[in-house]
């Protein structure tokens, strides 16, 4: 059939449907709109009343916040089998438009772009065929109409075409729904398909109602209003559960490695700052003197590090980040390369300035040639200083280039040259992580296909490594490359966890030139067999042989000639799991599989927990690919009363699927920042991440690291400051779960009525040390007496722990004594018992 009778089949058959519509008891009329472009996709239900709204079925998950995200002219269908298509509008600019799949109108597939060749896809239609295929009709600027057929499944796209087809596609059906009137699409469904709806939203409800639960509202609404006894019965029964269930994320969010874990104290040392970074950031960024600074790329250092500054008889100065602290008799091992230009040999003297300008340290420079050579000199500290600044002053007029202008402390953790600050990796030790995921989060898939993060851009000397802006609005120098990474791994006995990009860049990048955003429709596929290699290297570069490698020589010429013994590497991040994700996802976990099938492959299902959609289709292609992956990726961050009601969230895991790594999560409140509700509510998800320690393989809470001044996220785990380190109650709760574990569960019930949800209890046993550790989480307003049955515990037995109000930002971790069988919890506490 033509087209154009085609869709006039079609078009008449289904106005007949809408428009009959008298409602037989089985039968029953939906509308479905978008209220406006920001609002998504609602349902409304035809009732005696006229028009009342349902709900939203999905948003717009296109592009970047703000600017995108949004939904024009959604249109719909059903196919024969019942299950539903939805196209919509994105924008006006891009080559694309949104596809989307669902079963139920519940829960949606996520969400595909797919690429037409005209610059614009306006208020695309959808059609179902025949034949199972459908038909999309869309307009561009200047009026033309194209068309694409799409296959059963949705996931395929023939080229588009012009059409001739009627305006009458366009045809839309309307429906006044508070006193407004929408475009929609109006269908008859079962009233049983309502049911199924309208429940889901009822149980939407109820679930928002709990999550909605603070301790910080207790005094208000009290859960208890008397002191409180539960009973705790510890069994005999014991199973295996992971040994590395406490690790930590790290990512470069703000300014966590440059001017935060990494130890440099000169930012810009490169003199490639550029725009992209900042808005109004460039070459002399951080660099000041009395006139211009001269930055030239004639005959660089290194084609990766093209721009270094000339100086004559001039001074600049570097303000570091937010100043350079410095200590009184610490040393500093400051290095430049420099090249001389307009005669052989050039001076410099090289000094410490304190706020005032006055020197508190000094050294000098010869240095000589037309070629570059590093040259290198140690500054002590007369006094001390928290803003110090340093100053390069050029002796005499000749020119000389500068460039990898250096300055770290002498004293860095485990002495380290291009090191890690002491005080934040020790902070970090002492966590005792059982494993380090790097180098992100969002920065690891980047903004857009040119800021995915390559691993083999951040190895090697340091004025080759290929710096990049970071998508978190500053500057990755990349001197915390992956040498260090694994080098930080390794010093603190923490297994190495890797996590790249799976093809996609991050799903919320901007638009690229061609108008294409978001996932930017992936590493086009011939280009993808370089960056399977890429990831096969990486794996090579750890773990190789460097006798017949070429990548594990890079690693012993680095100063590692042993394995790094890499055994996990994640692929992707919160990506959206649609068809341009699986599609490179799953190339690239078989190319892992067959070279290293040792490695345990970790993925994502997306940046939130069920019901979402990437989560659900994320699992549900991780149980039909069983062999690819060892375990998967799940992110939530969620309010306190969230993680007190989802207590059983992993009880009914399938213990036969992949393993969980819980990446990134964090309860919140409105105070933005750890507090003791956090923490308690974070202490009592743990107790039940150990019950399901079979299924949940690791944890990492998210953001670590976040520089004051800096933020780009809250809560975070530790804040710092150039000289200070403030460990929240969220870190205490994290090195106490992570100290005290064990990788055996001792089974154990909780007789608690009402209030179990603010209770938590777990007993794990060390099966090396024989150590049983017993925490627990008292998270009510009242005290709490806890009989135990089952277990013995001497009044003598170590015991420490915190409480507090739930509004404390700092808490001290201290001895708490016991008083033997039943244990006197105080209110929004929590405790360690070493048994
Ligand atoms: O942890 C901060 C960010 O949160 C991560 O980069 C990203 O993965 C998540 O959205």
């Amino acid at each position: 059939m033509n087209n154009f009778r085609r869709i006039i089949a079609i078009a008449l058959t289904l106005s007949a449907i809408t428009t009959l519509n008298a409602q037989t008891s089985d039968t029953k009329q939906i509308f479905i709109y978008a209220p406006n472009e920001r609002a998504g996709l609602h349902i409304a239900q035809q009732t005696n009343n006229g028009w009342q709204e349902i709900g939203q079925l999905c948003s717009s998950d296109y592009g970047t916040w703000g600017q995108e995200k949004r939904m024009y002219h959604p249109s719909l269908c059903r196919a024969q089998d019942g299950t539903w298509r939805l196209v919509f509008q994105i924008n006006d600019k891009s080559p694309m438009f949104a596809a989307a799949y669902s079963k139920d109108l519940v829960t949606w597939r996520p969400q595909d772009y797919p690429i037409m060749t005209t610059r614009q896809c306006l208020q695309p239609v959808v059609f179902p065929n025949p034949d199972g295929t459908f038909d999309i009709y869309y307009k561009t600027k200047g009026g033309d109409k194209r068309w694409t057929s799409a296959t059963p499944d949705f996931r395929t796209f023939t080229p588009d075409r012009t059409s001739q087809i009627s305006n009458d596609a366009w045809l839309r059906d309307t429906a006044t729904i508070s006193g407004h009137m929408y475009d929609g699409c109006l269908f008859d469904i079962t009233a049983n398909e309502l049911t199924t709806i309208t429940s889901h939203f009822t149980r939407q409800a109820a679930d928002w109602q709990l999550s909605q639960e603070r301790m910080h509202n207790d005094a208000k609404n009290p859960p208890v209003t008397r002191p409180v006894t539960a009973t705790l019965t510890v069994t005999n029964e014991e199973k295996a559960i992971s040994d590395k269930l406490i690790g930590i994320f790290f990512e470069d969010i703000s300014y966590a490695a440059d001017g935060g874990l990494y130890a440099e104290l000169i930012q810009n040392r490169d003199f490639e700052y550029i725009p992209k970074d900042h808005r109004g950031w460039g070459a002399t960024t951080a660099w000041s003197a009395s006139k211009p600074v001269v930055v030239v790329a004639v005959d660089p250092l290194s084609e990766n590090n093209p721009h270094y500054a000339v100086l004559g008889n001039d001074t600049i100065y570097n303000e570091g980040w937010d100043g350079i602290a410095v200590s009184a008799g610490a040393k500093y091992d400051f290095s430049m390369f420099v090249r001389c230009v307009t005669a052989d040999k050039k001076q410099f003297i090289i000094q410490l300035v304190d706020e005032a300008g006055t020197p508190i340290a000094q050294a000098k420079l010869k240095t000589e040639g037309k070629d570059w050579h590093q040259y290198e000199t140690v500054l002590t500290a007369k006094t001390t200083c928290s803003k110090a600044r340093l100053a390069v002053i050029g002796v005499k007029d000749a020119k000389a280039g500068i460039d990898m202008v250096s300055l770290f402390p002498q004293e860095t953790f485990m002495h380290r040259k291009n090191g890690l600050r002491k005080d934040l990796a020790e902070t970090i030790a002492a966590l005792h992580p059982k494993f380090i995921r790097f180098p992100g989060g969002c920065m690891s898939h980047g903004q857009g296909l040119e800021n995915i993060y390559h691993w083999n851009h951040t190895v090697g000397p340091l004025q080759d490594r290929k710096p990049d802006f970071n998508i978190w609005g500053y500057h990755q120098t990349r001197g915390l490359g992956f040498f260090e990474y694994f080098q930080f791994c390794e010093d603190i006995g923490a297994e190495p966890l890797p996590v790249l990009a799976a093809g996609v860049p991050c799903q919320n990048s901007n638009n690229n030139r061609q108008g294409i955003g978001g996932q930017q429709g992936g590493i086009p596929m011939d280009q993808m067999p370089a960056y399977i290699q890429e990831l096969l290297d990486m794996i090579e570069w750890a773990n190789g042989d460097p006798a017949t490698s070429k990548w594990a020589k890079m690693r012993a010429d680095a100063g590692h000639p042993a394995p790094f013994n890499l055994k996990y590497i994640g692929i992707g991040n919160e990506d959206i799991i649609g068809t341009v994700f699986e599609e490179r996802y799953e190339m690239i976990c078989r190319a892992i599989r067959a070279k290293y099938p040792d490695i345990k492959i970790c993925g994502t299902v997306g940046p939130f927990h069920t019901p979402s959609a990437d989560y659900l289709e994320g699992w549900d292609f991780t149980k039909k690919h069983p062999d690819l992956q060892y375990m998967v990726d799940e992110h939530y961050y969620e309010s306190t009363g969230w993680f007190m009601h989802h207590r059983d969230y992993y009880d009914h895991y399938d213990r036969s699927a992949a393993k969980v790594y819980l990446g990134e999560y964090a309860a919140s409140t409105d105070a933005k920042r750890p507090n003791v509700e956090t923490a308690l509510a974070e202490a009592l998800y743990l107790t039940d991440i150990e019950r399901n320690g079979d299924v949940v393989e690791m944890t990492s809470y998210a953001p670590m690291l976040a520089k004051d001044g800096h933020h780009n996220w809250n809560p975070d785990m530790i804040y710092f400051s150039n000289t200070d380190v403030c460990p929240t109650p969220a870190y205490e709760v994290q090195r106490l779960f992570s100290v005290y574990s064990g990788d055996r569960y001792v089974k154990s019930t909780l007789k608690a009525p009402g209030i179990a949800h603010r209770i938590g209890a777990s007993l794990v046993r060390d099966s090396k040390t024989g150590k049983k550790y017993l925490k627990l989480v008292n998270a009510l307003p009242q005290p709490l007496t806890l009989d135990v049955n089952g277990l013995t515990i001497p009044a003598d037995a170590k015991c420490e722990g915190f409480e507090g109000t739930p509004e404390e930002q700092t808490i001290k971790v201290k001895p708490c004594p016991l008083n033997g069988g039943s244990i006197l919890l105080p209110p929004y506490s929590f405790r360690v018992i070493e048994l």
